[in-house]
């Protein structure tokens, strides 16, 4: 689906077992925007669902990205395994053993991965406070980790979503606050009301006789609207998938625009666009950045920008000068 703020992970927790493939498959054909994999050991949380081998066998029916949602005690032990599954992210609960949690955020961006912690409903968001520039995606327990079609807890969702974004002030853009547990068409707009990035729809995707691309198509616009109203001052929000030209500059002076981007993790592109020629007979390149990250360019590299483009003043000037 096109444009929108909020994304949709599917949870498969509650799809029939017995055929996830054609789970998998049904998600991305409804609109998912990823598929969520929760991983139980029947000690972290009082369940058993499945284990990475099984995610490696789903990997090959979908092109959708897997987040895995790692409830299980040692998640260092069994790391190689779900990186090697071919999972794109991978968060695990900040109250595993504290030894293990540093080490292992390390080794998921190592492998070039996304790295989240998660906290149980109970668990104060303070307790990600040593591993702040570690994460990539922090995770907001809505339910008790453990079983699919329980109902969202409001109040944990008030205390910590909004506040949840702070520890991902390293990563302005593509850090991903997420949400999981009882989201569904009656809790999406709080949801999105609190600025959450990714919500992730178990049961309520998969009710016998439910139309599920309309569930999620719901739960989007909804998110949204709650955005809009909450957060962005009535204002629909900024599409992800929206770039605009933040620089026009000659070839060489975009890139260096773009490599301090590149510094601040925001995504970037230089593109041949329609600037103007420059008298060594090459059009300015387009410096892209997502809409979303408007403001922060606006504060932050908005000098950066003017300085390059004195530059570029003078290095235009040397050629008249050259060719008088
Ligand atoms: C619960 C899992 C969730 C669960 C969400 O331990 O982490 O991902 O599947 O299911 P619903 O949407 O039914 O709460
Ligand atoms: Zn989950």
């Amino acid at each position: 689906m096109a444009g929108g703020r909020a994304r949709v992970a599917a949870s498969i927790l509650d799809a029939d077992l017995s055929n996830l493939g054609h789970a998998v498959r049904r998600a991305e054909r409804a609109g998912a925007d990823r598929i969520h994999l929760d991983v139980m050991d029947g000690h972290f949380v009082p369940n058993l669902t499945f284990g990475a081998r099984t995610i490696a066998s789903l990997r090959r029916h979908t092109e959708l990205p897997f987040d895995a949602h790692l409830m299980i005690s040692e998640p260092g032990r069994f790391l190689d395994e779900f990186l090697d599954a071919g999972c794109d992210s991978i968060t695990f609960h900040v109250e595993v053993d504290a030894e293990t949690i540093e080490p292992t955020l390390r080794r998921i961006h190592v492998a070039g991965r996304a790295a989240g912690l998660s906290v149980r409903p109970a668990t104060p968001l303070a307790s990600l406070e040593p591993y702040r520039s570690l994460l990539d995606i922090v995770l907001v327990m809505t339910v008790e980790p453990g079983f699919g079609g329980q109902t969202f807890m409001k109040d944990v969702a008030k205390a910590k979503i909004l506040a949840a974004r702070d520890y991902l002030g390293h990563r302005p853009i593509g850090g991903e606050v997420q949400v999981d547990g009882g989201v569904n068409r009656e809790t999406a707009e709080i949801v999105g009301g609190l600025g959450a990035d990714i919500l992730v729809v178990g049961s309520a995707l998969w009710i016998k006789g439910h139309d599920m691309a309309r569930e999620i198509r719901l739960v989007k616009v909804l998110a949204d609207e709650g955005y809009q109203y909450e957060l962005n001052e009535g204002r629909p929000p900024d599409p992800r998938d929206r770039w605009f030209a933040f620089g026009r500059l000659p070839h060489a002076f975009a890139k260096r625009l773009a490599a301090e981007f590149d510094r601040a993790r925001i995504p970037v592109i230089v593109l041949r666009g329609d600037g103007r020629i420059n008298p060594d007979g090459v059009r300015d390149y387009d410096v892209l950045i997502p809409t979303e990250a408007e403001t922060i360019a606006a504060e932050r590299f908005a000098t950066a920008r003017e300085a390059l483009e004195a530059e570029a003043d003078a290095w235009r000037r040397s050629f008249e000068i050259a060719g008088d």
